[in-house]
């Protein structure tokens, strides 16, 4: 079964030199088959490191809702094609903080994937609502994709692919310290979104993938188990070996 490893490089990439020597660590990577790995380098370095990846494709942390036009700092669909972006994250934690609402998760989602790019949808509930347990986190989750997944009449218009990361929000690390899920947890959330979709987008069979302080040490756990079907990996992805690993782990499931 293939897995997607998302590599999620932040504000971690500070400068054009910090994107190159990072890319030129990943122009060595080995790909298992059977996997298929993906960069996202801050948009303005996404030309800096075309082409310079290897075997690991090529990605955006966001995008924007609008189209060509009056819109001072949006970065269009068309830009992310353009540049050379074959998919681009959607929804991430740290977008959704600085107010972006499902609502508006669920039109760029659309909107990109009409565009042909492959969208990584990024939900998971944030720790207040975990304290309150996991059928909590799950309908937390389960309303989040309810307003922002792409129906089954827009996905069949769509260019591109669809992969949900589940990524509770109290595990993502700041500046790589931080807790993981449990892979059991995470593979039951999995199970519960893989459902819903499967309702929703009966002609599709979105991957699932884990994201919140994910390593080369923890990997395997979450990548063993089916339902998972990929990583989501942001401060470990800093690394090219480290994200070899990474990968390595995905390659032997
Ligand atoms: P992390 O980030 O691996 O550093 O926890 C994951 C993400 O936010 O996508």
């Amino acid at each position: 079964m293939k897995k997607l490893i998302v590599a999620n490089w932040k504000s971690y990439v500070g400068s054009e030199a910090d994107a190159l020597s990072l890319a030129e660590g990943y122009s060595g990577i080995v790909m298992p088959q059977g996997v298929e790995a993906v960069a996202c380098p801050p948009s303005v370095y996404i030309e800096t490191v075309k082409g310079k990846l290897g075997r690991v494709k090529l990605g955006a942390q966001n995008v924007s809702l609008e189209d060509e036009g009056a819109h001072t700092g949006a970065v269009t669909v068309h830009m992310l094609l353009d540049a050379g972006a074959q998919y681009v994250i959607i929804g991430h934690s740290e977008r959704r903080a600085e107010h972006e609402t499902n609502e508006e998760v669920g039109k760029k989602a659309k909107h990109a994937l009409a565009a042909g790019l492959d969208v990584v949808l990024c939900v998971g509930e944030p720790e207040a609502i975990r304290k309150q347990g996991i059928e909590a986190a799950l309908a937390f989750v389960t309303t989040e994709l309810a307003e922002s997944a792409p129906s089954a009449e827009h996905m069949a218009r769509s260019k591109g692919q669809l992969a949900i990361a589940y990524e509770p929000v109290w595990a993502i690390s700041k500046d790589g310290v931080g807790r993981t899920d449990t892979a059991e947890n995470a593979a039951a959330m999995a199970t519960v979104i893989k459902a819903f979709l499967a309702q929703q987008l009966p002609d599709h069979a979105p991957l699932v993938l884990y994201g919140g302080s994910l390593n080369s040490g923890n990997a395997a756990q979450f990548l063993a188990k089916p339902e998972i079907g990929g990583a989501l990996v942001g401060h470990a992805s800093m690394n090219a070996e480290e994200f070899q690993k990474i990968i390595d782990a995905a390659g032997s499931k």
